[in-house]
């Protein structure tokens, strides 16, 4: 009998996840709760929202599944992974516990400071006053970040002092992000270039996905304001084999062995948000599951099975049986709604999808897509992923675009410099 697999989660991560999943020989069912009209081409969709987790645990229980993976943060800090494993069940991703290095700021830094890893310089506040008075002191530009989950909309790089304490204000007086502002961390802003570095680990061991990098505004030349992303590549040249080493052994070692005396091993997707300047990494953030995009260039290079991964995580075993990756590039192309990331449009119909497929070399996540009347119709910021992969990043780019040209609606919007970075660091 094959195996049952639940993922949790709606966004394009969770479609290239099932996408993956469903290529594994061990693999007889696949739930996803919710999922999303492409996530429907290869799993029983679940009509039950990501943060009704107790809902989810019975599903899970009742249908007896072989492991749940879940996709996106908020169902592990709320300790989705805790109550599963109560019930008898599997679960890659963290404990409440571990899942903290997402889901409390403080906590991570603290870690890093107690365990000493590589960071931004910081202090933590809890009275609005005291951390005013502390950034009015402090040299320009200047991070603020609220403490808790707040759909990654809890961190200003302030290039002014009005803005740093309008920011202040709105997380820890007018608690725009509730009790995720009840402290701040302050700390001094890294310059550099960002990667994204994602370990599987079983709390001891880990083994890595290759490098991969995310292009966080909304608009070319990275600017305007932050999303969850707009489009990712892999590898990401500027994470050198070089400093890839020095990223497992001065940061990830450290974390984990940090973790595991602190009682809180970290069994899951560990990713790592890094500052990349001189040969040298410093961590800016961790998530406690794949990154969304970044998990759409990642699965589409991952050679090997993603199963066996994913189970042995969640055992807490991981041998050491290396990855199979294709060498080739792969580029994802984020296409929105017009007017994300404020309010945006939806329901307007898609075209162009089969046509793009038809390229070859290129598949087609769904993130907030809907069916209405039988039509496929935009239902979310970040639409679709058109993820490419071809012999070098500039054919893969290439691709990517020649892809996203065929795909329609009113108002799509994506950003026309997907990969560039990379590409100016080949031709140097
Ligand atoms: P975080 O959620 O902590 O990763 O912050 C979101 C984004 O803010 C990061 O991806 C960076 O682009 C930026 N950021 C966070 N911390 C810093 C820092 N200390 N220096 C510069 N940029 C930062
Ligand atoms: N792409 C950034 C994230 O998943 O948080």
């Amino acid at each position: 009998m094959g195996l049952k697999i639940l993922i949790v989660g709606s966004g394009g991560r969770e479609h290239a996840l099932v996408w993956k999943i469903a290529q594994s020989p061990l693999v007889e069912k696949i739930f996803a709760a919710p999922g999303n009209p492409g996530i429907a081409g290869s799993a029983e969709l679940v009509p039950v929202p990501v943060d009704e987790t107790s809902r989810i645990v019975d599903f899970a229980v009742k249908q007896r599944v072989d492991l749940t993976v879940v996709g996106p943060e908020a169902p592990l800090a709320a300790g989705i992974t805790d109550d599963l494993t109560r019930r008898g069940l599997l679960v890659c991703g963290p404990s409440k516990a571990a899942a903290q290095l997402e889901g409390s700021k403080v906590f991570t830094k603290n870690i890093l400071a107690k365990y000493g890893i590589p960071t931004a310089e910081f202090r933590v506040f809890d009275s609005f006053d005291d951390a005013e008075q502390y950034v009015l002191t402090h040299r320009l530009p200047v991070v603020i970040k609220a403490d808790g989950l707040a759909a990654g909309k809890g961190v200003s790089v302030a290039g002014t002092y009005e803005e740093a304490v309008a920011f202040l204000r709105d997380v820890m007086e007018k608690r725009v992000f509730g009790p995720a502002g009840e402290r701040v961390v302050v700390e001094e802003c890294l310059t550099g270039e960002e990667a994204s570095y994602i370990v599987f680990s079983d709390g001891e061991k880990f083994v890595p996905l290759p490098s991969s990098q995310d292009h966080k505004r909304i608009g070319d030349g990275d600017t305007g304001p932050n999303t969850g992303g707009m489009g990712a590549y892999s590898p990401a040249p500027v994470l050198t084999p070089e400093i890839e080493r020095k990223v497992q052994r001065e940061i990830f070692e450290p974390l984990l062995a940090g973790m595991r005396s602190e009682g809180a091993p970290f069994r899951g997707i560990l990713y790592g948000g890094l500052m990349i300047e001189r040969g040298a990494a410093k961590v800016l953030e961790f998530n406690v599951r794949f990154g969304d995009p970044e998990a759409q260039p990642l699965f589409m290079r991952l050679a090997s099975d993603l199963v066996p991964l994913l189970m042995q995580c969640a055992q807490g075993k991981l041998t050491d049986a290396v990855m199979e990756i294709d060498p080739r590039p792969t580029v994802c192309i984020v296409m929105s709604s017009a007017g994300y990331p404020g309010p945006y449009r939806k329901g307007d119909p898609i075209l162009g999808i089969d046509e793009a497929e038809g390229l070859g070399g290129v598949q087609v996540f769904h993130a907030g897509t809907a069916i209405r009347d039988g039509k496929l119709v935009t239902s979310g910021g970040r639409v679709l992923g058109v993820t490419a992969v071809d012999d070098d990043i500039r054919k893969a780019i290439a691709r990517g675009y020649r892809a996203v040209e065929k795909i329609r609606w009113e108002g799509a919007y994506y950003r026309t410099d997907i990969g560039k970075r990379a590409l100016q660091r080949d031709e140097v």
